[in-house]
């Protein structure tokens, strides 16, 4: 059983997810009064940093220093990408930053974009440049991203960045992963000798998670273990786990027999599958079967409203550190 330093949570019948936990088809199953995890909320953990960051804003406008600016430059017209640049947007003044919104069009040259970001790159009143991904096919995501000045480049997706935070030097740590971390250590989850598992090695969450939590620092010390599509008995390996993130973009992959009793579950994945019982007809999932793994989880992340908010709040805070010349001097 993992030990997690954080006060014990009542049950309280009126909540309901604690009721879907209670009710679950685990808990049935095993006719077990099933332990009670805490539910890491990342959107309550999300408000409470972008009202650090609106708190500080005021504090620089009262000094008449200058207010952080984020640009933000998408390509096209896909739905979902301009669903999260609309909300990066509109964080940004939420928290009393400037933004700016640069669109191109679908069928931008690259050396227009390329063109677009060193205009960003030397405008100084710009702090922060993030380049919406995905692009399209014919554009190289490799000459774009390494084009970003280090400076700028809060996203933390240049070379120059992974690189330093793989060296655990001052570097812009990209959003999700540096989202999950936050989370631990806000909830105070002990990590340091802990197994962690990651189940995915994608270039923005598994691989970077990974070196996170493996790095002298706290949250981290952990042992890690990097399991992709390759690894050999992923649900033994899984079982092993202390503290389980998942990030492989399956919904539902991970099950509760795949997890140990006591264990802590990031859900990094987020997928929308009908449910004719919503009015929207869908309804959001995770990479984890929720009800029977929170039942022998000690803390889970929810979907929605686990890991994903986060990732707005760590681009605010990297835009933030960004105005304030905090890792570039
Ligand atoms: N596309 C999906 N996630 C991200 C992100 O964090 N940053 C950028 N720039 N594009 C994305």
């Amino acid at each position: 059983m993992i030990v997690v330093s954080i006060r014990k949570v009542k049950y309280d019948k009126n909540n309901e997810w604690e009721k879907l936990i209670r009710t679950s088809s685990f808990s049935r199953l095993f006719k077990k009064e099933p332990t009670m995890p805490i539910l890491i909320d990342g959107k309550k953990t999300s408000e409470e940093i972008k009202n650090e960051i609106a708190a500080r804003v005021m504090e620089i406008k009262s000094e008449g220093g200058k207010i952080p600016h984020l640009a933000a430059v998408l390509v096209g017209n896909d739905g979902a990408s301009q669903t999260y640049v609309g909300a990066k947007v509109k964080s940004c003044e939420q928290v009393g930053f400037a933004s700016t919104l640069v669109r191109l069009d679908e069928d931008v040259s690259e050396e227009e974009l390329l063109k677009k970001v060193e205009e960003i790159n030397d405008n100084p009143d710009i702090d922060g440049l993030i380049v919406q991904l995905p692009l399209p096919g014919y554009i190289s995501v490799e000459k774009v991203t390494s084009k970003i000045k280090p400076e700028k480049d809060v996203d933390g997706f240049t070379p120059a960045n992974v690189g330093r935070m793989v060296l655990n030097w001052p570097s812009y740590v990209s959003a999700t992963p540096n989202g999950i971390v936050e989370l631990l250590k806000r909830y105070k989850i002990e990590t340091s000798g802990k197994h962690c598992v990651v189940i995915g090695r994608s270039h923005i969450v598994g691989s970077p998670v990974s070196i996170l939590m493996a790095r002298n620092e706290n949250p981290g010390n952990c042992t890690v273990t990097l399991a992709h599509s390759r690894t050999k008995n992923l649900p033994e390996l899984a079982k092993t786990a202390d503290i389980l993130i998942v990030a492989l973009g399956k919904p539902g992959f991970v099950t509760a027999d795949m997890v140990k009793d006591g264990a802590v579950v990031i859900d990094v994945g987020i997928h929308r599958v009908e449910d004719p019982s919503k009015k929207s007809g869908f309804r959001l999932v995770g990479d984890v079967k929720f009800e029977e793994v929170a039942a022998k989880a000690s803390a889970i992340t929810p979907v929605p409203g686990g890991v994903g908010p986060m990732t707005i709040a760590s681009l605010l805070y990297n835009t933030l550190l960004a105005a304030e010349k905090k890792i570039y001097k």
